[in-house]
């Protein structure tokens, strides 16, 4: 990132000189570290949409053009020829590895695949009809309490043992969640299965038989784990390094980081989305449906649908769309009626004004939920499933903050605009 140019700003009639920042790929950045010191004022910008939170080397969006990269990498190449685990070495590590490193890796990840057994009693606790969710936020967070030896985060050995259970943990914590909903027994992982195999077998096997996971299932899990992956300074990763800029331990802040993707704006929006194509029924009520989305007095928005970031296509969801295929398909699910009315619901609001003039585009959450109801999975698994995979990419920008010397802890300005100073009434004159 190399200070090239400078930007000027006239404040009240006193020039501020600001540097430009040139980053590797994107708009360059006007950086106002010092412009509360020189020019006494500060900038508004609520939701972010101008402000760059910090640097980064792990992914690099481009909403134009509709690209998504990690490390580099393209997301469709990523998806095509590569897996999770592979995808989440590189996230954490910036490289592809070798086949010793991978072999390593994957034997770290699976060793560290149990959660402590006195976690089965915490997650006891929960009421049965809890949302996956909810229960994940209290677990996740709760790790704190039962792995002592990896919260240092000062320590880059115990940053690096947390991150690895985090990675493993996750795939059980959330298949147990799911298990103690529907009143069954939890499943132990197997450790002589890919990590997306082991993940459809913990969910999906009960001790009473023998269950074989379809290995075509078990890539097209792993693919929408890929997908998930990481996707830069979205408000769930912002949420991980902002809780962990004040030094909070890495359990901590991943469990803040899902309470933040849960909402439907966000990861939650797989759910919603899933849910409004099951309300909207049939191809006829879909106009019914667009009308409300662009009435402004109405508050209904087509989930699945716009992006803060992507204004031309989101390419996890032309991925997504094409794995929907395959997996209906393979489990020769035909003329599923969601998936028709999700098609027809896309071409329609493709050619609508509204959508079109506002750049809205179906995004990864359009179409995974299709996927992942096929395969057996409840909507209230969808946003978990979101969380499991997007874990690798919290931990990896954490563990970025936390070695950067830069590090400070996030406090954001504001613009007051309460009460000016008054003096206190006592309760008998108010
Ligand atoms: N349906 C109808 N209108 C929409 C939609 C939608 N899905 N999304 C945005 N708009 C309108 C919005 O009302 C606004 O109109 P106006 O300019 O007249 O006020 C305009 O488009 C710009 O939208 P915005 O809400 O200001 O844009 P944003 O960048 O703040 O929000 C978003 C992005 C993703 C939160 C929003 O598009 C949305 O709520 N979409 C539905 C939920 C969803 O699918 N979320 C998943 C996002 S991708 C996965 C993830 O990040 O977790």
């Amino acid at each position: 990132m190399a200070e090239s140019k400078s930007a000027k700003l006239l404040v009240e009639g006193k020039e501020v000189d600001l540097p430009i920042l040139t980053p590797t790929a994107g708009p360059e950045v006007i950086d106002i570290r010092k412009l509360y010191g020189q020019g006494d004022v500060f900038t508004y910008d609520p939701g972010f949409t101008s402000t760059a939170s910090c640097d980064s080397t792990i992914t690099y969006i481009d909403g134009d053009k509709g690209e998504l990269w990690y490390r580099g990498y393209p997301i469709e190449q990523l998806a095509a020829e590569s897996h999770y685990l592979e995808v989440c070495y590189l996230l954490l590590y910036g490289e592809l590895p070798t086949e010793t490193q991978l072999t390593d890796f994957e034997n770290r990840v699976t060793r560290h695949t149990m959660v402590h057994e006195q976690m089965h009693n915490f997650f006891r606790g929960f009421r049965r009809d809890a949302h996956p969710m909810a229960t994940m936020v209290g677990v996740v967070g709760a790790m704190s309490a039962f792995y002592h030896d990896s919260v240092d985060i000062n320590d880059p050995l115990q940053r690096e043992i947390a991150s690895i259970r985090l990675i493993a943990k996750m795939p059980t914590i959330a298949a147990m969640a799911y298990k103690y909903s529907i009143g069954q027994p939890f499943v132990y992982p197997r450790n002589d299965l890919s990590y997306a195999a082991n993940f459809l077998h913990m969910c999906f096997s009960v001790p009473a038989e023998t269950y074989n996971v379809n290995p075509a299932l078990a890539r097209a899990m792993d693919r929408i784990f890929t997908l998930h992956a990481d996707h830069e300074q979205n408000a769930s990763t912002s949420t991980v390094r902002l809780a962990g800029s004040s030094g909070a331990n890495p359990f901590a802040c991943i469990a803040a980081g899902i309470a933040c993707l849960w909402g439907p704006a966000h990861g939650g929006a797989n759910q919603a989305a899933l849910e409004m194509l099951r309300q909207i029924g049939s191809v006829d009520r879909i106009p019914e449906y667009i009308a409300k989305a662009k009435d402004k007095s109405d508050p209904f928005k087509l989930m699945g649908f716009g992006h803060r970031v992507y204004k031309n296509f989101d390419p996890r969801a032309k991925v997504m769309k094409e794995s929907a295929d395959e997996v209906l398909d393979l489990l020769g699910v035909h003329n599923n009626p969601t998936l028709q009315v999700a098609k027809e619901l896309e071409k329609i609001a493709l050619e609508d004004e509204y959508f079109i003039e506002k750049k809205l585009y179906p995004n990864v959450d359009f179409y995974s939920g299709i996927i992942l109801e096929a395969m057996g999975f409840p909507t209230s698994m969808f946003t978990p499933i979101f969380a499991l995979s997007r874990t690798v990419g919290w931990i990896s920008q954490w563990k970025e903050m936390i070695a950067d010397p830069q590090n400070k802890i996030g406090r954001p300005r504001q613009l007051y605009i309460g009460s000016p100073r008054r003096d206190y009434i006592d309760i008998v004159k108010r």
